[in-house]
Formats: structure tokens, C-alpha cells, sequence
């Protein structure tokens, strides 16, 4: 890790605000990552990523990276057309005109696999490719949320929610031509999703640890059960895809998964800071400059706001990274082109001109804000940077 002094002078001269990517640290969390997925593949989620150059570089540096899970039709077919195979979308497509553009991409030799749960989107992608005589690759969405009372624990995405629910696709899936069963995706966002160790969360962190405890074997349980039902009905699959970043330690211990997906694992956006299973490093930071000073201890700085997606709470917000011990102003927040930050009286001496670093709270996003991210390698900014999906122009929502 590097301090706030180090940063300030590898990265003076640049004009703010700026992202940049620390490559020392993103180097170190692909280690890591190496290290929790044990002997199983790892899948990219390029969501979390959002640069394709980088996306590149961690698939070639190591033959466990296999693959990447795209967010978008639109982007699985560019991602093909940079030179990308095995791509699985992580979401349903029902666009008909995206899946006529991904079916052209499958006939010219190209991977990709679409995700779906229910014998509507099956309907759609056998049309589509009767009509234009493609076979499309597909995996099955298994829900892995459980209820207890009170609290729906997990997300609201698969219909495939029991053995009925799974036996309706699978008959469906028998019946048709222009489809093929090569994948499962079982998403415990319950488990990889949330953070056990949320500051400021008290006994909601171990009613928090206490579900995950409760929901991992009944989510071994269901995904043994699904590939009990696999092999009944004869299907042979290629893989079988779990987790997330948060849930590597669980997910590999299934002998059916055959691979975990990691996006947010490599820049650490600071949600990723609150699990007791793991510790990786904040490569990813973005810069706002100091440009007024209303009173001696408060340094207002220009930009800054990139809330994270999702529920509206406290923690969606960017956090103060570098120089520590600075705090937002409860009313002001991180605004929207003006930032107050305050420090206790004595303990700094920021100028105007200054930069503070801030942390988004997911890892994608804040790609969607810059249109290059700075490299720092080996303590050295370097001359070239990577170009962000919106830096190319592209925009997947
Ligand atoms: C289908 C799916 N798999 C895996 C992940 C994990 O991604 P990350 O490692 O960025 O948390 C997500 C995140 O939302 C997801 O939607």
C-alpha cells in the first residue's frame, strides 16, 4: 500500500479529477484470487471491470482466468469482435435484434452462451434462431435465495426456484432444436453479495453471519439436487458457474461447481472491504482537487459524487481514501461538483490544489464516470492508460 504522500507525488502534474488504476495492488489481489479459487477456473465479470485492455492482461496471467461474464448482449458481441471467446452472459438478452447480432457472431465460430430461467426466454431464442438457422448456447439461472421470516435473503432474478420450476425448463429445453444446454449458473448473491463486517452495523453483522452460516449448506444441497436432475434428463454440460467475489471460500468447496465468477475482487471498491473470508487491496481510486478553503480545517474540492447502484443507503456512497481521517459533511455529502472535507484542526496541512482520493463503493461504476484510468506500475506512473468502455464510446447501461 502506498501512502497518501507516495500517490500525491508519482501522480503530480495530472489534471483532476482523474481515476487511476494502481497496478502494484491490482497485481496482488489477482494473487489472491489465484489463491482462494483453489482448483477452480475462475471466470472474469466484466461489469466490475468495465476496461477491455484489462480484462486481457488478467486473463493472460494465468490459465486459471477462463472466459468472461458480459452485462450486456451489445457488449458480449463487441467484446467477441476485440478478439474475446467464451463469453457467458451473466443476464437474460430478450432483444431480438441484439440476439439476431450474437447469433452472427456464433456462426462466424465465436462462444457466447445466454443465460436464462424460464420457458419465455426460451421461446424468444428458439425463434430467433430458427429464423436465422443459429444453435444458441445456453445456461440455466438457478435461483439460490432462501426465505426466513420475515426476510428474503438473496435476490429477485431466477424463476427456477425448485425441482417443478427446473423440470418445466428442462422438458421445455427437451422439445427444441435451436437451443443447447451447455451451462448452470447458481448466483448466491446472499453469500457474495454482502459484507459480515460492515462498520457501524453492530449485531446486524452477526444476524448477517449467522444466515450465510444457515444458507450454505442448503445451497450445496439444492445445487447437488439440480445436477441430480441434470443427469436424469441426459443433458451433458460444460460447466456449472457459482459465486461471486464475496463467496469464493464456499463456492469452491462444491465438487459440481466447475467455476467461480471474480469481478469486483481485482479493483476492490470499498463494499468489498467489509468480509470476514477475505483481504484485498483498493487498486482502484479516483482523485478530486482541493479548491477552496472556507475555514482552516475544511478543504472544499471540486466534483466527487459517484453514488453507487443499488438500495439507497450510507454505504452506497464514495469513501474518503487518502489522506486518512478526513470526514464528509453530514449535510453536503460528496456533491455533486462542490466536496467538503474536513479534517480535525491540526492534524494536516492540505493546500488548494491539493488532491484528496476517494473509493467508490462498486467496482464498475466508476468506470462509467472517467474515460481513461491512469497506471501506476511498479511505484511509476506510466506514459499509456486504459480506456474505459465510456472512453470508447460504448455505453451498456
Ligand atoms: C450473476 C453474477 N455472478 C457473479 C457476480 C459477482 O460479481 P463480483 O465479483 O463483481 O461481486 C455477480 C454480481 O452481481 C452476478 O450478478
Amino acid at each position: 500500500m502506498k501512502t497518501y504522500q507516495q500517490y500525491k507525488e508519482i501522480l503530480s502534474g495530472k489534471s483532476f479529477p482523474y481515476a487511476c488504476l494502481d497496478m502494484d495492488l491490482l497485481k496482488e489481489n489477482i494473487r489472491i484470487n489465484l489463491v482462494r479459487a483453489k482448483n477452480k477456473k475462475i471466470r472474469i465479470a466484466s461489469k466490475s471491470i468495465r476496461i477491455p485492455e484489462l480484462m486481457k492482461f488478467i486473463l493472460a496471467s494465468d490459465d486459471k482466468f477462463n472466459g468472461i461474464m458480459a452485462y450486456h448482449g451489445k457488449e458480449a458481441v463487441y467484446l467477441t469482435q476485440l478478439g474475446f471467446d467464451d463469453i457467458l452472459l451473466g443476464y437474460p438478452v430478450v432483444d431480438k435484434t441484439i440476439l439476431v447480432e450474437i447469433g452472427e457472431e456464433i456462426k462466424k465460430g465465436k462462444y457466447i452462451c445466454l443465460m436464462l430461467d424460464s420457458k419465455a426466454h426460451l421461446d424468444i431464442i428458439e425463434s430467433v434462431g430458427k429464423s436465422i438457422g443459429v444453435k444458441f448456447p445456453i445456461c440455466l439461472d438457478i435461483d439460490m435465495s432462501q426465505d426466513y421470516p420475515g426476510v428474503h435473503f438473496g435476490v429477485w432474478r431466477s424463476s427456477i426456484v425448485d425441482e417443478h420450476s427446473l423440470e418445466e425448463v428442462f422438458k421445455a429445453i427437451t422439445q427444441l432444436e435451436f437451443v443447447q444446454l451447455d451451462g448452470l449458473m447458481g448466483y448466491e448473491a446472499q453469500i457474495a453479495g454482502i459484507g459480515d463486517k460492515v462498520k457501524g452495523n453492530g449485531l446486524k453483522n452477526n444476524v448477517i453471519s449467522l444466515l450465510k452460516n444457515r444458507s450454505v449448506p442448503k445451497i450445496k444441497a439444492w445445487r447437488e439436487k439440480v445436477l441430480d436432475k441434470v443427469k436424469e434428463y441426459g443433458f451433458t454440460l460444460k460447466f456449472f458457474n457459482g459465486g461471486g467475489t464475496g463467496s469464493m471460500e464456499t463456492t469452491i468447496q462444491e465438487e459440481g461447481i466447475t467455476e467461480v465468477t471474480v469481478g469486483s475482487g481485482f479493483f476492490c471498491s470499498h463494499l468489498f472491504d467489509y468480509y470476514s473470508n477475505f483481504t484485498l487491496y483498493p487498486s482502484l481510486f479516483y482523485a478530486i482537487q482541493i479548491v477552496r478553503k472556507p475555514k482552516p480545517n475544511i478543504y472544499t474540492c471540486h466534483g466527487g459524487g459517484f453514488t453507487a447502484s443499488g438500495g439507497v443507503e450510507k454505504t452506497k456512497a464514495p469513501i474518503l481514501y487518502l489522506p486518512e481521517g478526513g470526514k464528509f459533511d453530514a449535510n453536503e455529502g460528496v456533491g455533486e461538483v462542490q466536496t467538503p472535507v474536513f479534517f480535525e484542526k491540526n492534524n494536516i496541512d492540505l493546500q488548494i490544489g491539493d488532491p484528496i482520493y476517494l473509493r467508490h463503493a462498486k467496482a464498475g461504476e466508476l468506470c462509467e464516470r472517467f474515460n481513461e484510468v491512469l497506471i501506476i506500475d511498479d511505484g511509476k506512473l506510466k506514459t499509456e492508460t486504459f480506456k474505459t468502455y465510456r472512453g470508447l464510446g460504448l455505453n451498456f447501461g
